[in-house]
């Protein structure tokens, strides 16, 4: 597949996977890609996941013909782009390896071989002349391993952006951009905003005109839309003003008590999504926290803990350092709750959380005492609402 003239994404689709990484439920598949650049040298922009090696070398093969790769540029050390790079050695004997001195280190990890005799280590602003065109590395440490870098082709204004700017889904779904890459980023990327920040300040003064990352579509347009979500993300800032009900119920008492608070709000104009976490997708429903301004966790008690879902629904947004938000809780307990203690114990990593001074307790089921605390709850959650 073309990107232009002279760049072509030669990577995969794995259109039978249902689950990226052991753990993110991928409903479309998922793209692997690897671009081509083709000038008086050629370079191959990073490997694929292990088990379409023999596809992309075939992709490569039908846009080069007879003609060799002089270079492998690694970005990415992470297995479903660096699967391949043996292989590649094997079939391409007289390409070098172009990549950071964290990389080279991490191959004698993964194959007991950092190819000494084929290296070329690049860094910070190093630069490499395919003849007409130069490509320029950029670090992006943590980005969300320690080895990443990012490349710059000022002659098509590409930025190689690694796993940066991708999204779960083959490179030709039919599907907003925008969810499946809030999945992506928030699920795999989103512990590390700071690092990110740091690199879209250094890729600030770049005309980027195409992003290709190593996951989804090539995006040609509106750059900037694509670059400030990423802003929004990696800060930690709500993408709106609006509240996000996760609830884990076991007899629908504690589930009635989330949709009672979602209608009252839903009827004072609040917008609210609501998630149950015995059912649905976790981290699904974690990207979605990310996105609302405030978060009422609604959970039972279940030995004297919370319902495991919730716990691990708690840990998913600690873990990816989930902050800034107001956060509220209900709880049901027929003879001991302690729901909404746990919640917010769970939550002490998380920074910057506004806790709700309103808390609802039920009791085994609702109550005109529980559904009075909804509605106060659901008051302060509007109070700033115009
Ligand atoms: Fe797509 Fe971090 O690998």
């Amino acid at each position: 597949m073309k990107v232009t003239n002279n760049v072509y994404n030669v990577g995969v689709n794995d259109r039978d996977t249902t689950i990226f990484e052991g753990q993110y439920s991928v409903r479309s598949g998922m793209a692997y890609n690897s671009y081509l650049a083709v000038d008086e040298k050629v370079a191959v922009f990073d490997t694929v996941a292990e088990g379409f090696g023999d596809e992309w070398i075939e992709n490569i093969k039908s846009v080069l013909g007879e003609r060799a790769p002089d270079y492998l540029i690694v970005l990415h050390m992470e297995p479903d782009h660096s699967a391949n790079i043996l292989k590649f050695t094997e079939i391409f004997p007289e390409a070098k390896i172009v990549s950071s001195a964290k990389s080279f280190a991490m191959m004698r990890g993964f194959f007991g071989n950092d190819f000494s005799d084929r290296q070329v280590v690049v860094g910070e602003n190093s630069t490499l002349s395919l003849g007409e065109r130069n490509i320029t590395f950029l670090t992006a440490p943590m980005v969300h391993w320690p080895e990443v870098l990012v490349a710059y082709d000022g002659t098509d204004k590409i930025l190689f952006s690694a796993d940066g700017f991708g999204k779960f889904g083959t490179s030709d779904a039919d599907e907003e951009w925008e969810e499946e890459a809030r999945r992506y980023y928030i699920g795999i990327v989103g512990k590390y905003g700071t690092q990110v920040l740091n690199l879209l300040k250094k890729v600030a003064g770049l005309d980027i005109q195409i992003i290709c990352s190593l996951h989804g579509p090539v995006l040609k347009e509106n750059i900037s839309h694509y670059i400030e979500l990423y802003k929004t993300w990696a800060s930690y800032t709500p993408e709106y003003d609006g509240t996000v009900i996760a609830y884990a119920s076991v007899y629908s008492n504690t589930a009635k008590a989330a949709h009672t608070l979602a209608q009252i709000l839903k009827d004072g104009g609040e917008r609210v999504e609501l998630f149950d976490l015995t059912t649905c997708d976790i981290h699904n429903a974690a990207a979605h926290a990310f996105a609302g301004s405030k978060l009422v966790l609604t959970s039972i008690t279940y030995n004297a803990d919370i319902f495991p879902a919730m716990r691990a629904f708690i840990d998913a947004l600690v873990e990816r350092g989930y902050q800034n938000r107001k956060v509220a809780f209900i709880e049901n307990g027929s003879w001991a709750p302690m729901a909404a203690k746990v919640m917010r114990a769970r939550l002490e990593g998380a920074k910057n959380i506004a806790f709700a001074e309103n808390g609802v307790k039920i009791t085994s089921a609702m109550s005109a005492e529980s559904e009075a605390q909804i509605k106060a709850l659901a008051d302060e959650l509007m109070k700033n609402n115009s």
